[in-house]
């Protein structure tokens, strides 16, 4: 049987993949950021999973805004890097789970989540930037297959919080019930507070984000109880991207530890913050 094994919640900024790419991870800008990631990528380079279920948003990069699900799937064998106008990142293409996906479909309609499914996909930052943070340097390939999960958080109405934490624990007992021994992570991306554009850009609430990030690990039904008008007031416009990590935190049991977190500012024009949450539920040693 698959197995949640852990959760990482990070930001998916496009200068952090920038500064990892262009060699600038140990200047003075960026490295108190990558500092505070290590003990994270530490622990995640001794348990390795087989997928990445990788909950994000596309920037309107590859999915453009003549179509816009609200909760969508990848189920391609291989997902190409976006060009998002200054090029690909020269990182190696994702390699899709499309039997897990399918069986995460079917899971999914079947508990009236009646998503969309990609059956071609060009993965943007929100998904390759949270990649090189599990693995800076993926060499030819990257460590693990990956399963796209995408959720609206660009267009109003954006899905509730409340819905995207249900959605989340669907995931989670859908992979739980898929029939092949796999070790799964879940990545929750986006956020901190940011907003990019209008009156408010460059809107950072650290109070907002450091109390998120003590309620993810539990008490998300605080979280899930706010409205998309309380994230975007709070945390910025494109700060609701947070309610990503609500998706990755419902796949998880409810016996998680917390590995190691990280908040900085800033990144790019945002806060940025890690959060890694071993799933003690769901390890073979704690089964009963
Ligand atoms: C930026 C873009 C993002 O998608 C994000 O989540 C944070 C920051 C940026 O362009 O700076
Ligand atoms: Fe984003």
């Amino acid at each position: 049987m698959a197995n949640v094994i852990w959760g990482l919640a990070t930001s998916h900024v496009p200068s952090i993949g920038a500064a990892m790419d262009n060699g600038k991870t140990e200047d003075p800008y960026w490295k108190p950021l990558f500092d505070g990631y290590a003990p994270a990528r530490k622990w995640m380079a001794e348990h390795p999973p087989d997928v990445a279920v990788i909950v994000y948003n596309d920037h309107a990069n590859a999915i453009g805004m003549d179509l816009v699900p609200t909760f969508a799937i990848g189920t391609a064998d291989s997902y190409d890097v976006a060009d998002e106008g200054w090029g690909r990142r020269q990182v190696p293409p994702v390699v899709g789970a499309p039997q897990l996906s399918e069986h995460l479909v079917r899971e999914l309609v079947d508990s009236s989540f009646d998503i969309a499914t990609a059956n071609r996909l060009d993965v943007d930052h929100g998904l390759t930037v949270p990649l090189s943070v599990y693995c800076s340097e993926p060499g030819e390939a990257w460590p693990c297959t990956v399963v796209p999960v995408l959720v609206n958080v660009i267009q109003s109405p954006q899905p509730t919080a409340a819905r995207c934490y249900e959605f989340g624990k669907a995931i989670g007992q859908a992979i739980r019930s898929f029939p092949q021994d796999s070790k799964v992570a879940v990545f929750g991306t986006g956020g901190m507070s940011h907003q990019l554009a209008g009156a408010r850009a460059g809107l950072i609430n650290e109070q907002f984000d450091r109390w998120f990030l003590k309620k993810i690990e539990n008490d998300p039904e605080a979280l899930a109880a706010l409205t998309r008008e309380d994230y975007v007031r709070e945390a910025g416009t494109e700060g609701i991207e947070m309610i990503m990590w609500l998706v990755m935190r419902g796949a998880m049991s409810t016996n998680i530890s917390r590995v190691h977190d990280a908040y900085h500012v800033p990144a790019s024009n945002t806060a940025a913050a890690l959060a890694l949450f071993d799933d003690l539920g769901d390890r073979p040693e704690t089964a009963t």
